[in-house]
């Protein structure tokens, strides 16, 4: 269930609820790809920074450990011990972006495993299995995420596909969410818009889909090679076509300006691995700008890495302790600097719903969407 709260021009304050628990939005779902958050963090932590949804990949935990191991083993809020909200990705990014040789047919795709080189099939039916399996709250339909640039001749002919992909996940996913012993037979289904950097097959494909009366929409195809000012034109041709009444989620976006950006054009869900990955990185986002962790300057500096922060590592730790730990290669450094970083998402979602709240939000996104991508 969503529901619209407020609203201030296009941006949109709602409250999404699924069978383990309710989310605020916007939101920043924290990115558990294979069960865990990169940097040795557990949903034991996630709780404890802010995380109000999980994501987790189709792709990766079907190939390792296998998704009837987590099935057998209670689904994967049980495997994971995380009580609340969780999205699955289908697949549909992973196997384009990760695998090796690819064939794509009508049926679906036969691909390379990154880790052992094996050959396996996923089309529509085996991802909404495997996401059955997994016990999300919310699965996302089989698609095809065309790299940008592509020409219009190869994405027609893809974002037709992928909506007739949709139509299959879409009767398999009923069917089995009816099964007795389903994992979660409350599962939602969001559907993904495609359409390359092509304002009218986009409008074609997303007009074509919400016809079909999912539970959320997705924008995908997005923040893979094109300018950013592309994706926010795409966004712009996009969101009058998606339904009003429905969760919008723009996939693997973005820097904190994306972000702030998005919220304006009317999205209400993101997801990103750029948080912890920067983290891992020694990058860490403030509210003056980023900062590199490791320079020189910091080598005396006992300030927390931002004063206005109340992430576990900020309440404890100097700057010039954290640097220490990265260049010493100390693994706490990236759980600490992991930690921080996920916490500042959460709190910049936190902070547009609280200025969406106060009908502020104009304010905030002047006073700070161009400042947080900048540099310290
Ligand atoms: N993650 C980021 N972009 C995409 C996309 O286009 N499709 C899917 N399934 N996942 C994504
Ligand atoms: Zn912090």
């Amino acid at each position: 269930m969503f529901e619209v709260i407020k609203t201030e021009g296009r941006a949109r304050r709602g409250v999404f609820t699924c069978a383990h628990g309710t989310v605020q939005t916007p939101v920043f779902m924290n990115v558990g790809t294979q069960g865990a958050i990169k940097g040795a963090v557990s949903a034991h932590d996630l709780a404890e920074i802010g995380c109000q949804i999980e994501l987790s990949n189709t792709y990766h935990l079907h190939l390792r450990p296998g998704d009837e191991v987590v099935r057998d083993l209670g689904g994967l809020h049980r495997f994971m011990d995380w009580k609340g909200p969780i999205l699955t990705d289908s697949g549909g990014f992973q196997v384009f972006s990760l695998s090796g040789l690819r064939k794509i047919t009508e049926e679906g795709v036969t691909f390379a495993s990154h880790i052992d080189g094996r050959r396996i099939f996923m089309g529509p039916e085996e991802s909404m299995r495997i996401q059955s399996h997994l016990g999300s709250d919310v699965a996302m339909a089989f698609d095809e995420c065309v790299a940008n640039p592509a020409t219009y001749e190869y994405v027609k002919p893809s974002c037709e596909r992928t909506y007739r992909w949709l139509v299959r996940c879409k009767e398999e996913h009923e069917r089995l969410n009816a099964q007795p012993g389903a994992v979660n037979p409350h599962q939602m289904l969001f559907g993904i818009n495609q359409g390359g950097t092509y304002p009218d097959l986009r409008v074609w494909h997303m007009d074509e889909i919400a016809k079909l009366d999912c539970d959320g929409y997705a924008i995908g195809g997005l923040a893979v090679g094109e300018e950013t000012q592309v994706m926010y034109d795409i966004i712009d041709a996009v969101e009058p076509h998606m339904p009003a009444d429905k969760p919008r989620y723009l996939m693997g976006v973005g820097t904190p300006s994306n972000i702030i950006e998005g919220v304006a054009r009317g999205v209400d869900f993101f997801d990103c691995v750029m948080p912890a990955r920067n983290a891992r990185h020694a990058k860490l986002f403030t509210w003056e700008g980023a900062m590199n962790i490791k320079n020189e300057k910091y080598k005396l500096d006992e300030r927390p890495i931002d004063p206005n922060c109340g992430c576990p590592a900020c309440r404890s730790f100097s700057r010039a302790y954290l640097r220490h730990l990265f260049v010493a290669g100390e693994m706490l450094a990236m759980r600490l600097a992991v930690l921080h970083n996920l916490w500042f998402y959460n709190e910049l979602t936190a902070r547009i719903r609280q200025a969406l709240d106060q009908g502020c939000f104009q304010a905030f996104r002047h006073m700070y969407s161009q400042k947080l991508d900048g540099r310290i």
